[in-house]
């Protein structure tokens, strides 16, 4: 008999296609009525789940008695509870590595469009603004050979680094657990207390994931502790800053900046971020570009193919529940 599997999102008509050649597939669908409706009637049928964006934990997954694999289609994992996953023998896998770049390249689109205030500018113009030169008031501020402070130097925290260091003769400064000598070596990087990276740096990108450790590492006196001249750029996860503090602090402008991808409440319909120009605001996109979605939903698909037909999944976060 074939396994059930609850694809909830993020996979396409085809990548479903595939699935149902060997599972019984339940994709929830906003054409079928609620979806969160749709998702609680499947799930005590579903040996697999696969998609992102829904917190799983013990309240969640009471009636998923035959579930064996959450395949999430992300790197991060913050929105599950891995502990009760484990408890309960379930396999939880992510999509490491194939959004690395993509996610980099987001950080620097940010870094730049905040220094350059490309989209306060690019919304000036298109609102008939430009009638003779610009300002100096509308100036922005250099990105090359300034300094970037990473706070989290993993694969994207790296990734970042080589584009700051290599393409734009930054600086680099982290901090995080250890520090990385390969990397030192690579980009002449310095490994330092938070504190001292975020009092030195010009840009500061955090590239964390979300724990109990780095919830809301970043509050008032961290920002208090930040140049005025400074950015802050925001590519991990909302809950790692706390947003209020961040809003009073470029609304006072004791900070000149930020850019975010990532917000504590997500979808984000309305903030008094949206008000202010010096915050570039962006809906959570770090690895959406068509390619990179493409390759973590392939990757996922992998994942709950091996968990699911008893090979251990290359992406295992949980191993203590591999008995293979
Ligand atoms: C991830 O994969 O964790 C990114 O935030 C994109 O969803």
């Amino acid at each position: 008999m074939k396994k059930t599997v609850l694809a909830f999102s993020r996979l396409s008509p085809a990548m479903l296609d595939a699935l149902a050649e060997r599972y019984e597939v339940i994709a929830p669908s906003p054409d079928k009525g609620d979806l969160d409706a749709q998702f609680a009637e499947a799930l005590p049928h579903a040996h697999g789940l696969i998609g992102v964006g829904r917190r799983l934990g013990r309240e969640q997954l009471a009636d998923a008695a035959r579930l064996e694999v959450v395949s999430s289609v992300s790197v991060g994992y913050d929105s599950y509870d891995v502990g009760y996953l484990t408890e309960r023998g379930i396999m939880l896998t992510n999509t490491p590595d194939v959004l690395t770049e993509s996610t980099a390249d987001l950080a620097f689109a940010l870094i730049l469009a905040s220094a350059r205030r490309v989209a306060e500018l690019d919304a000036w113009a298109k609102a008939g603004n430009w009638r003779r030169t610009v300002e100096p008031a509308l100036f922005g501020c250099d990105v090359h050979g300034k300094t970037l402070g990473i706070v989290g130097l993993g694969n994207i925290g790296a990734a970042i680094a080589r584009r700051g260091r290599l393409g734009f003769g930054m600086r680099v400064l982290y901090s995080g657990n250890t520090p990385k000598p390969v990397l030192e070596r690579e980009l002449d990087a310095r490994f330092v207390p938070l504190d001292a990276l975020l009092a030195e740096s010009d840009f500061v990108c955090l590239v964390v994931p979300l724990s109990d450790k780095t919830r809301q590492l970043i509050g008032r006196r961290e920002l208090a502790l930040m140049k005025p001249s400074a950015l802050l750029v925001n590519i991990a996860r909302g809950p790692v800053i706390d947003e209020a503090a961040l809003i009073e602090a470029l609304q006072a402008g004791r900070l000149r900046g930020a850019g975010l991808d990532v917000y504590e409440k997500e979808p984000l319909a309305e903030s008094p971020l949206f008000a202010l120009p010096n915050a570039v605001t962006l809906p959570h996109i770090g690895s959406a570009t068509r390619e990179t979605r493409q390759a973590m939903a392939e990757r996922a698909m992998e994942n709950l193919h091996a968990a699911l037909e008893g090979r251990r999944p290359r992406d295992l976060v949980n191993p203590q529940v591999w008995r293979g």
